[in-house]
């Protein structure tokens, strides 16, 4: 087709078939948008619902009001003295006293011998207690190597006469630096803690890791600040 033979329509158009597509194209589009500003929807409305199913309930949200109940609310008090699903109370206080009652009162409910609370024990252990105690409970964790205080070793004197009911009640209400773990292990995880304190201290105490020339500790990929050794190349 040469330039003489365009005929005044296709020049608009751009003379294509897509062009006179995209033309067409561009006035849909103006006319729909045209529409949706005569019908201006109010935006405080909800979409009209085709199938509203149960997608609202009837149920109250909770921390909702209600007219139906006393007290206005759609959330009650528990009633005094419920007591919630797994979590006992723990009737011993954090003073020494209360620990030296809870070590005459309690009692491990794991058998010493059980090995699925011994290995569920190792188990906290290495994640809770292990970072201060060490893997064997000699004291020297990554956070003492890093400069917390040492905690005593469950092989020593203190350690090997405290009653399971006693470690129970330090690893619940916590004593000096050590943390109380009551609301992070719950009691069952506690009580096979303190079996794996037991079996540490029943076995022959190994001994701490201790840094190689690099200032590194078996397990453990950083440096100690201060005790990192020049490097030989
Ligand atoms: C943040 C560090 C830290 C963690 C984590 C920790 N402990 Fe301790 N633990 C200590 C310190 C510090 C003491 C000494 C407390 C004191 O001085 O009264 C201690 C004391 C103890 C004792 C008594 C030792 C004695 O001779 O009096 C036992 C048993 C014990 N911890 C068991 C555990 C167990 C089991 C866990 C894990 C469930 C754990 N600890 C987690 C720091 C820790």
């Amino acid at each position: 087709m040469t330039r003489a033979e365009i005929t005044p329509s296709e020049a608009r158009t751009g003379g294509s078939p897509i062009g006179r597509f995209a033309v067409l194209l561009v006035g849909v589009v103006a006319v729909l948008a045209g529409l949706r500003w005569l019908i201006t929807p109010d935006l405080e409305q909800r979409n009209y619902e085709f199938f509203p199913d149960m997608a609202t309930s009837l149920a109250l949200e909770s921390q909702s009001t209600s007219t139906v109940l006393a007290t206005g609310l759609g959330q009650q008090a528990l009633v005094a003295g419920v007591v919630p699903r797994g979590r006992l109370p723990f009737h011993y206080a954090a003073t020494d006293e209360e620990a030296a009652r809870a070590g005459r009162e309690l009692a491990n409910p794991f058998a010493k011998d059980d090995a699925a609370a011994l290995t569920r024990g190792a188990e906290v252990f290495r994640v809770h207690c292990v970072p201060c105690h060490d893997v064997g409970g000699a004291g020297a964790g990554p956070a003492v190597m890093r400069g917390m205080l040492p905690p005593p070793p469950f092989a020593g004197a203190n350690a090997m006469q405290m009653e399971d009911g006693r470690i129970f009640h330090l690893l619940t209400r916590g004593r000096g630096n050590m943390p109380a773990m009551g609301s992070r292990l719950d009691a069952d995880d506690r009580w096979r803690a303190v079996l794996h304190v037991r079996a540490l201290q029943a076995t022959p105490a190994p001994q701490p890791p201790t840094p190689d020339a690099n200032g590194t500790i078996e397990g453990d990929s950083e440096k100690i600040p201060g005790e990192k050794a020049e490097d030989p190349k």
